[in-house]
């Protein structure tokens, strides 16, 4: 077991980097938290409001491509953990401008695994660091129907800009561990939802534009199917991992339920057509639109061994998820 003291949280801004720091304070109150964010469009500092223990938090404005910053930060607090939430994370972005993915997935990986290398050589042998990347399902492309699910160590083969930009940057970081020695661990984890999610990405579409009685439009067929997973469950995934997963392994984080993207959005609407009657039945503004290119059909991961060997499983079930979010979004809308 591995105890971090000075974690530093990339991306903590965001959807999921929030939702880590906010589950880490609740269940480690003493850890000292570092967010670095350098707050693009998809950062938002009200995400980091009411945190548990605000004495323990430290906000920096940082790029992580800038290393020297990121150093100068990692050296003022002792970060003896770094976890890696950082990222462009919007697929259809990568297809409308694939450069800025390139620039912060893939040169932005290198330059924090740069810094914490540079950092963790003059380490005190007492400490015990470890630099945690969150990766994706995405990174193992689309699976065919009868498939089994993604395992630990499959082979790669990313679709989108977005899913190749995450690929590179996991190689970057194993060949750091095998290059340097930096102590790493990898989680890959499913679509991942929840309160505080940028307006862009399915689930808030789908609640947003059936509050605004507006179309919600629905890729294709919508027969995609996607595992969803609460973000608290995803961020108590990596809590287990940086704090009992081994050096250098590799875990995977998957939702407890796999539902196709109009399934998806036929539940949202029956739970709206409760939370906000005015626009019941709001099932009936789903309307399908051109396919996302390249668009992958299935991802599942295989989760068993972060269950056997780490106790993790989902503590939300869809159903309850799902509530609290359309409720979270409804009760924000005002
Ligand atoms: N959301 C999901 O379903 C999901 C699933 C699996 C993995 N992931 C991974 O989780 C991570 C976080 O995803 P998210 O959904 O919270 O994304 P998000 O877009 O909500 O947040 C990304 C955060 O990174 C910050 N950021 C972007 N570029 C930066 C830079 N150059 N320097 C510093 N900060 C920068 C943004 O300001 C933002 O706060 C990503 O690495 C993503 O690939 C997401």
């Amino acid at each position: 077991m591995r105890t971090p003291r000075s974690l530093l949280v990339t991306g903590a801004a965001g959807f999921l980097g929030s939702t880590f720091v906010h589950r880490l304070q609740a269940q480690r109150p003493t850890v000292r938290v570092v967010s670095l964010d350098a707050l693009t469009y998809a950062g938002d500092l009200a995400n980091l409001e009411g945190l548990p223990v605000p004495g323990h938090h430290t906000f920096v404005r940082a790029d992580i491509r800038d290393t020297a910053e990121v150093i100068r930060v990692m050296e003022a607090h002792a970060v003896d953990t770094v976890v890696h939430f950082a990222a462009e994370s919007h697929v259809d972005r990568s297809i409308e401008g694939p450069a800025a993915f390139l620039s912060t997935n893939v040169e932005g990986t290198a330059s924090m695994l740069e810094a914490a290398r540079t950092v963790w050589a003059a380490r005190a042998p007492e400490v015990v660091p470890r630099f945690h990347h969150i990766s994706t399902d995405e990174v193992y492309g689309d699976l065919d129907g009868d498939q089994p699910a993604a395992v630990e160590g499959d082979r790669y083969a990313p679709s989108s800009p977005y899913a190749a930009s995450k690929a590179a940057a996991d190689h970057l970081v194993h060949a750091w561990r095998r290059t340097w020695g930096l102590p790493v661990s990898l989680t890959h984890a499913s679509n991942s939802y929840g309160p505080r999610q940028y307006p862009e990405k399915l689930i808030p579409v789908v609640i947003g534009k059936a509050l605004a009685g507006q179309p919600i439009p629905i890729y294709g067929d919508g027969r995609q199917q996607r595992e969803w997973l609460h973000a608290e469950d995803h961020a108590d995934g990596v809590l287990a991992v940086i704090e009992r997963g081994a050096e250098g392994s590799v875990w995977h984080v998957g939702g407890p339920d796999t539902l196709e993207n109009r399934e998806l959005a036929g539940h949202l609407c029956a739970l709206l057509d409760e939370a906000h009657p005015e626009g019941a039945p709001h099932a009936r503004l789903m309307t399908s639109v051109p396919d996302r290119l390249g668009h992958d059909r299935r991802y599942a991961l295989d989760c068993t061994k972060i269950r056997r060997e780490l106790g993790w499983s989902p503590r939300w079930t869809l159903e309850a998820g799902l509530e609290q979010t359309v409720r979270w979004y409804v009760q924000r809308r005002g």
